[in-house]
């Protein structure tokens, strides 16, 4: 039996409904495949910050160091401004764990309806995989003159040169685990000075990849093929926020940003990667046990995978597959009547 310390942060709105489902999940799955988890589950959240001043305790990284992944839900709440609450949990973990790989994939499963006509099930099977620590979302800027005529808001994007090749390596090798293709998301176009930066790593990093083709979209006509042709993808590389936006873009392409799973990754393994579903805590529908869980549980596939369990990883994706092609039972947000529990019940009746 091999057991693995995991570190869950359900966080906030309906991250607490679907990270259940996803330990449900992971445990049923588990037990087939003689693979134990040890969790420690941690209220870090809005609630907390109104409750206690701040989103995590001060040594929260040191407390989430001792586990071998963390799977988390959401974070972000009204009544917690969300630039107090993302700076003060969800960035710091990937930054801190330098988890600079963010691998996003979207799948179009047999018995959703994506919104494309073109779209057919199987037909688009492709990964997001995004920059995580740098780019656009840096830390250096600020607001000044606040209330003022002059008020201003400046934030400057930060690309190094050894921040992107990592990245871009991981991606280069994925595509070639893959179909060996890979898309770069740029705006290269003179506009945007990081850009033409970007673009020449690219260039550089693929003399490494021989075995794979690539080419380069301007992000603006790639946000329109993702519409009109998603087939055509395999990997897509792109910048943190490029990517962040691509990623919800494909959710949707697949019919639900419910489903959609992402792994934080430190590949070199020398902090814990984290795993969270694609969608934050959606206010709107929290509370209501009608959340999509398969984004979690994706995420908890993926995790099963990165901690070396492979087969579990497939017979949970497959057991996913399996609901959706087989029965109607789904949540709202695929045209269903189901409760996330209803569904989780259903898809562990198939591992
Ligand atoms: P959101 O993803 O929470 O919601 C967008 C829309 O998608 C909503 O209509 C919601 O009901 C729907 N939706 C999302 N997940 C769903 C699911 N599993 N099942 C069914 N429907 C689902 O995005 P938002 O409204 O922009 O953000 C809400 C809060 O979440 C904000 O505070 C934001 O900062 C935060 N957020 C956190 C994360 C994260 O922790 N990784 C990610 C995105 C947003
Ligand atoms: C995501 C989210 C976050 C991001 C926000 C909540 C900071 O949208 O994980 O996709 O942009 O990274
Ligand atoms: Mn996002």
């Amino acid at each position: 039996m091999t057991n693995h310390r995991i570190a869950l942060i359900p966080g906030d709105g309906i991250g607490t409904e679907v990270v259940p489902a996803a330990r449900r999940v992971l445990d049923a799955v588990g037990a087939e495949h003689g693979v134990s988890f040890t969790y420690r589950s941690f209220d870090w959240s809005c609630a907390r910050h109104l409750r206690e001043g701040a989103m995590m305790p001060e040594d929260g990284l040191d407390r989430l160091r001792e586990h071998d992944a963390i799977l988390l839900g959401a974070v972000g709440y009204p009544g917690v401004p969300d630039h107090v609450s993302l700076w003060g949990l969800l960035i710091p973990i990937r930054r801190g764990f330098r988890q600079y790989v963010n691998v996003r994939p979207i799948r179009v499963f047999e018995g959703v309806e994506s919104p494309l006509r073109s779209a057919e099930p199987g037909s688009v099977d492709f990964v997001v995989v995004r920059e995580n620590v740098e780019g656009e979302y840096s830390e250096i800027g600020g607001r000044l003159n606040r209330g003022f005529p002059e008020e201003m808001a400046v934030q400057e994007a930060v690309f190094t040169r050894a921040g992107v090749n990592r990245v871009l390596d991981y991606a280069f090798t994925l595509a070639a685990r893959r179909t060996g293709r890979l898309t770069s998301a740029t705006k290269s176009n003179g506009i945007v000075h990081t850009m033409p930066f970007w673009d020449e790593l690219v260039a550089e990093r693929a003399a490494h990849h021989p075995g794979v083709s690539w080419d380069q979209e301007h992000i603006d006509a790639l946000a329109a093929k993702f519409v009109l042709d998603p087939r055509r993808f395999d990997v897509v590389v792109g910048s943190n926020l490029f990517g962040d936006i691509l990623s919800d873009l494909a959710a949707a392409v697949a019919g639900s940003i419910g489903i959609a799973p992402a792994a934080n990754l430190n590949p070199e393994g020398d902090f814990p990667s984290m795993f969270e579903p694609v969608h934050g805590s959606a206010p709107d529908i929290a509370g209501r046990g009608i959340a999509n869980p398969l984004g979690a549980i994706w995420s908890a596939a993926m995790m099963l995978d990165h901690l070396g369990h492979p087969e579990a990883a497939t017979r949970v994706t497959d057991a996913m597959a399996a609901v959706l092609a087989a029965t109607s039972v789904r949540t709202p947000d695929l045209g269903g009547t189901a409760s996330t529990e209803e569904f989780t019940t259903e898809l562990l009746a198939r591992l």
